[in-house]
């Protein structure tokens, strides 16, 4: 059986002084949950975190991962950088830095082999827009963005990957995929999988949704037998709305 994962992303929001107040508020809501609990704050907060979430269930994200190991990459910061500041997961490729930033499925694709040879865990995302979910393409899309993040790794280092599907129409929107579309799509993203990796590489990947998932709609998206868990964007900013997903 997979093990769910439940990772909160920050985005660009808390200060140093607020992300250890808030990971301190979390702790005690979420000591007995029965999946993986991940926040990936800012850069800027790594120092203030690690050592309040030290020894207890909560895990340390970032949001972004360059592949190059150091030179001339002003503003961007290394695979080993993030691992000696304590850093255990990484997100890669979000919709946001596709939108805004220039990411691309080759650069989602020397993220993610940079950050897993480092020994992180990757979070690869990928997901469709509304106009190509109405005009039929998101197995298309899914199955391209997986296949091309994911090609070049080894079936060993798949094992230290966790995909999280997110319709890009869905994120901060406050509209959420039924059930059944995440479902369906997620077990598309698995059949991609398999294709390149064999279905048992394909049965043991953690695949999250991600999307306006909050405390009102986890139960039935988790409820779903392809879904593994969330990354959570808006539900993530609260301790008490973040401990309600976790302890779906
Ligand atoms: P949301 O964001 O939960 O605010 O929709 C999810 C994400 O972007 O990862």
């Amino acid at each position: 059986m997979r093990k769910p994962i439940i990772a909160g992303n920050w985005k660009m929001n808390k200060t140093p002084e607020e992300a250890a107040q808030l990971v301190k508020d979390l702790i005690p809501l979420v000591k007995d949950a029965k999946c993986d609990v991940v926040v990936c704050t800012p850069a800027v907060n790594f120092a203030a975190v690690k050592p309040v979430i030290e020894g207890t269930n909560i895990k340390l994200g970032a949001q972004n991962v360059h592949f190059k190991a150091s030179g001339a990459y002003t503003g961007e910061l290394s695979a080993d950088m993030l691992k000696a500041s304590g850093v255990e997961y990484v997100i890669i490729g979000h919709s946001e830095r596709r939108q805004y930033f220039g990411e691309t499925d080759k650069t989602v694709n020397l993220r993610t082999v940079a950050a897993v040879k480092a020994g992180l865990k990757a979070i690869v995302c990928v997901g469709e827009m509304k106009d190509e979910r109405e005009a039929g393409y998101t197995d298309m899309i899914v199955t391209y963005q997986t296949q091309m993040a994911l090609h070049t790794l080894t079936a060993e280092e798949l094992e230290n990957v966790v995909v999280a599907y997110e319709p890009v129409w869905a994120i901060g929107t406050g509209l959420t995929a039924t059930d059944e579309q995440a479902n369906e799509t997620i077990g598309v993203i698995r059949k991609a999988i398999a294709a390149k990796f064999g279905e048992e590489a394909a049965a043991k990947i953690r695949i999250q949704y991600g999307g306006s998932m909050k405390g009102s709609n986890v139960k039935g998206l988790m409820a779903q037998p392809e879904i593994d868990g969330g990354l959570i964007g808006g539900a993530s900013l609260k301790a008490e709305d973040f401990a309600q997903v976790v302890n779906f």
